[in-house]
């Protein structure tokens, strides 16, 4: 039986390169995003490979409730929205941005470890940022979220070390997606399949902790 995979946000940019790495390799992918016109499009694009694909915004209960549990081999939480916002601008969108980057990963981590703690091994990746390590101007809001991850990252790391589930937080620096519709981006932008590369070589070699890309 082939393996099987769970990917958060996976009909674009990182979470997308994820789905088409672990397919490539024979993973079964269950692929979740808010846009269904997005994921029949994605099935129709990986026909032949295994995609299950989830209807689902991750930023109410009930998106959260009808996420499917199951003895995953990996699952990898990526999905986020990407904002730029300063403290006291206009408009205040702290809140928006921790439902989906903070709170449904908690969620998700208590609604799905559980089944993948009974098999003999799992993996639970963890997309975080960069940008955690220093304080990009203008992102204020963002980054508090994306810090405030690596701390849910870190307890869950030290909760299952001595366990069957492998833990990596993915840092992953400016990467060419549509979060950059609106900005300008570095030269040195990276392309998602790089980051997807990352993520596939932790889980096919066990690599635990940070891994900056
Ligand atoms: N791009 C960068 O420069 C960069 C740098 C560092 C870290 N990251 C991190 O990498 C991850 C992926 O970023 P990306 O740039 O690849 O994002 P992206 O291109 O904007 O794609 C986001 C994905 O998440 C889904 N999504 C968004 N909100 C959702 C919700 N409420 N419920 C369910 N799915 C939702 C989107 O589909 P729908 O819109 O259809 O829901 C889409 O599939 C994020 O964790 C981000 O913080 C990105």
């Amino acid at each position: 039986m082939s393996k099987h995979v769970l990917i958060t946000g996976a009909t674009k940019g990182i979470g997308r390169a994820c789905a088409e790495r672990f397919a490539r390799e024979g993973w079964t992918v269950t692929a979740v995003a808010r846009t269904q016109a997005d994921l029949l499009a994605m099935k129709k694009a990986f026909s032949g490979q295994q995609v299950t694909t989830i209807t689902a915004d991750l930023g109410t209960d009930a998106g959260i409730a009808s996420i499917p549990v199951h003895p995953y081999d990996a699952i990898v939480l990526n999905a986020a929205i990407f904002a730029p916002g300063h403290l006291l601008g206009e408009e205040d969108i702290y809140g928006r941005l921790w439902r989906v980057n903070v709170w449904a990963n908690h969620q998700l981590a208590r609604r799905l470890l559980p089944a993948v703690r009974q098999q003999p091994s799992g993996h639970l990746v963890v997309i975080g940022s960069r940008g955690t390590d220093f304080q990009p101007p203008h992102l204020t809001a963002y980054v508090a979220t994306k810090y405030a991850l690596r701390g849910l990252y870190l307890g869950w790391e030290s909760e299952l070390l001595n366990s069957n589930v492998k833990t990596t937080l993915v840092a992953p620096g400016a990467t060419l997606t549509s979060s950059w519709n609106n900005e300008e981006p570095p030269a040195d932008i990276l392309a998602p399949e790089t980051v997807a590369e990352a993520v596939w070589t932790s889980v096919r070699s066990g690599i635990t902790g940070r891994v900056v890309v």
